[in-house]
């Protein structure tokens, strides 16, 4: 009998290539992927750990799991993720409804892991930390995973112990993946129709890979994946403003496709926040990562990463926050309230009182929707160029991205699919853009 496996992923575009790579995985040994979970007789939950109660979130879930299949046979249970990896056994004695718990530097041991559980019953918990396996693992494995744009996961893990955050410990230490076996995937991508790539890692401007005595960084990758004719756009997330190399910023001048957007997160425009945040960066240097980018592209946007409310943040921290956002006018940013991590350094500071902390959050989204909403305005009646990643469900319209990664909708026609085309923005909200196809023969071959 044909079995099947339904994943549900919470957490970053990490998480979402992992999960894809683990559907390709577990095919191996006879699991189809299903969109349906109710036909599953393996159920994944792919978890993140970031903030909020993500622990309790996830019992909530293998509940609603349990539920569903009171009837029915039960599925493999298994926890992936940040969760799981922080957590270890203790989900298992916690809920033995769940079957494996799997971290995800161990995801080259899921197949023996269901093996074992299904042919011996055996409960079994993998939370070893070891990229380096995992990464030969999965080169081992076709990324059929293809779609117009692509994830690339070229880093795992940190080293910089940022006090609030809990990658280090729910990901393991800074691991680079083989330079050469990256490319290997980006060629099978983009042979497979891929025209954008983003490369992923938690800290991925922190890659490093050493081979013969020669070293090979985030810059090196971009302008090899520029040398690709049919590639038209590659990004990269997540940025570390302290790795912001000179050789990365000079990819903004040399490459073709490099994105003339970068998503480099600061969570506060105060030193002194930064400061008890570990940052190692000031306010200043920031700004001058941001100055060197614009004097070579001032078209290029800044996207960026907020807590406010970070313990110890007063007004006036918090206007100088708003201050900058004011300053640098970021697009698509994340901003959310401090969220103490079990673990971390920062888990057990005192809070600021929860009704400042919430005023103070919807003053920053305020700000950084504004910003927002006027950058799309300025759009209209422009044209711009879109890569035309779908049509639309039920839909004569399709689906695309700005370079700066603002969504679009716009009627289109046949066949655009994976092209770069140029649509006249007629409208616009806070999120998306709106418009439609230029002209037919205009269409920009890709
Ligand atoms: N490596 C990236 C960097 O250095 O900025 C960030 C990666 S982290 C997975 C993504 C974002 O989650 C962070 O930039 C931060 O804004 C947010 N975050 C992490 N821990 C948090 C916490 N304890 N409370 C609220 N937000 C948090
Ligand atoms: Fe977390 Fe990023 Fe800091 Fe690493 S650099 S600890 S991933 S916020
Ligand atoms: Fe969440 Fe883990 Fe990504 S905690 S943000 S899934 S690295």
């Amino acid at each position: 009998m044909l079995k099947k496996v339904f994943i549900k992923t919470f957490g970053c575009q990490m998480n979402e290539y992992d999960s894809n790579r683990i559907y390709e995985s577990v095919s191996k040994i006879g699991y189809k992927k299903t969109h349906n979970m109710d036909e599953a007789n393996c159920y994944i939950l792919n978890t993140c750990h970031i903030r909020d109660k993500a622990k309790e979130k996830v019992y909530h879930e293998i509940g609603r799991v349990k539920k569903n299949f009171k009837s029915k046979d039960k599925p493999i249970v298994i926890v992936a993720g940040c969760v799981a990896q922080a957590e270890n056994n203790e989900m298992i004695k916690r809920e033995p409804y769940i079957d494996i718990v799997i971290g995800p530097q161990a995801y080259h041991k899921i197949n023996d892991s269901i093996l074992n559980y299904s042919q011996k019953n055996e409960k079994n918990e993998e939370t070893d930390f070891d990229s380096i396996l995992k990464f030969s693992y999965f080169d081992k494995i076709k990324n059929e995973n293809t779609k117009v744009s692509s994830f690339l996961t070229i880093q795992e893990g940190c080293d910089k112990f940022c006090k609030f955050c809990v990658v280090p410990y729910t990901r393991g230490p800074e691991s680079s993946r083989s330079f050469y076996k990256i490319l290997d995937e980006a060629k099978q991508l983009i042979s497979n129709g891929s025209k954008e790539i983003t490369l992923l890692g938690q800290n991925v401007n922190a890659y490093l890979y050493e081979k013969n005595g020669k070293e090979y960084r985030l810059s090196d990758l971009i302008m090899e994946l520029d040398k690709f004719p049919e590639l038209k756009r590659i990004r990269y997330t997540t940025s570390h403003p302290i790795d912001m190399t000179d050789d990365l910023i000079q990819c903004y001048a040399k490459s073709k496709k490099l994105v003339p957007f970068i998503h480099l997160p600061i969570q506060s425009g105060s030193d002194k926040i930064l400061k008890l945040m570990n940052r190692n960066h000031t306010v200043e240097y920031y700004l001058s990562i941001y100055k060197k980018l614009k004097k070579i592209n001032p078209e290029i946007e800044f996207s960026s990463d907020f807590i406010i409310a970070y313990p110890g943040e007063t007004n006036k921290d918090f206007e100088d926050t708003i201050k900058l956002i004011k300053k640098l006018k970021f697009i698509n940013s994340y901003s959310f309230i401090f969220s103490p991590r079990p673990g971390t350094a920062a888990s057990n500071l005192n809070l600021i009182d929860k009704k400042l902390a919430k005023e103070r959050l919807k003053i920053a989204q305020n700000e950084l929707f504004l910003n927002q909403i006027l950058k799309n305005k300025k759009s209209e009646n422009k044209v711009i160029n879109v890569l035309v990643e779908n049509k639309m469900k039920n839909q004569e319209k399709f689906f695309g991205r700005a370079e700066h990664m603002t969504a679009v909708i716009f009627d289109g026609k046949k066949d655009i699919e994976g092209k770069i085309v140029p649509v006249l923005i007629e409208n616009s909200n806070q999120n998306n853009l709106f418009g439609k196809l230029k002209i037919n023969k205009s269409v920009i071959a890709a």
